[in-house]
């Protein structure tokens, strides 16, 4: 069976992932931000390894990409992410360290993640880099203004996701940005969708990718954005 890593998987959409590709029989490597979510994700049926790593720290990174050295992943899904809280002026900002601190998390990290991981996935057999952006990112679809440290965070993620895709052609990793819809979370109480919904249709989006889609910005439900 396939071997997948997925970051952020405490709650939500990271932790729908691993349920769900564990029952399936998927070996997955889950990696959490808080050591207690070790008890939560033992409660799951399947093969789960928790690992208990800060995606923006580059060390931990290193050494979880080394521990795992020579095992083929066929599925990375960057999931983890971070929000700012508004702030009371005009434009909401929070202050520039908060907003440093997400642009970090959402944006610099999963292009580390990507090069940390990069080898196990060229080895493997579905060679395939998902990582989890939002409309809130494109930069076309935006109408409304505000959220600046979410948005344009997930915004750097686009291009880099872009690039990705450019500079792992040679060793046929195929790499998207996949916008999970409006999902209700246990931190997203207002979200339409359920999460077992946008999870499986993210995973029919994955089960259809092909090398050509490298690249692309797509929905949960398959359809294409606009960066
Ligand atoms: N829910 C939606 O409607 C929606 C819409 C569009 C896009 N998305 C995207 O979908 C993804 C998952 O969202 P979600 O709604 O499931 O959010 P969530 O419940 O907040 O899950 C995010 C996960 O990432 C973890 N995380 C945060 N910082 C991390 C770090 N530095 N290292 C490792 N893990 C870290 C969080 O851990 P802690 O909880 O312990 O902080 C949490 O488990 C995100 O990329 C989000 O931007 C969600």
């Amino acid at each position: 069976m396939p071997t997948a890593l997925i970051t952020g998987c405490d709650y939500g959409i990271g932790f729908e992932f691993t349920r769900q590709y564990a029952e399936d029989g998927w070996k997955v490597h889950a990696v959490c931000l808080d050591a207690a979510s070790e008890g939560k994700l033992s409660g799951l049926s399947g093969d789960v390894r928790f690992h208990h790593v800060d995606v923006s720290d580059q060390a931990a990174l290193a050494t979880l990409a080394d521990a795992l050295k020579g095992e083929p992943i066929d599925l990375l899904i960057n999931n983890a992410a971070t929000f700012a809280p508004d702030g009371p002026r005009t434009l909401m900002l929070p202050d520039m360290d908060e907003f440093t601190r997400v642009m970090r998390v959402n944006a610099v990290a999963p292009i580390y993640v990507a090069d940390a991981f990069e080898a196990h996935v060229a080895e493997s057999t579905r060679r395939q880099m998902v990582f989890i952006g939002t409309r809130s990112g494109s930069i076309g679809d935006n109408t409304s203004g505000g959220h600046y440290a979410y948005r344009c965070s997930k915004a750097a993620l686009n291009m880099a996701v872009k690039s990705l895709s450019i500079d792992f052609a040679a060793n046929g990793v195929t790499t998207v940005v996949l916008h999970p819809g409006s999902v209700a979370t246990e931190t997203r109480k207002g979200g339409q969708i359920p999460v077992t919904e946008s999870v499986s249709g993210m995973r029919n989006v994955i089960d259809g990718l092909t090398t050509d889609m490298s690249g692309s910005f797509l929905r949960y439900d398959g359809g294409a954005i606009e960066w």
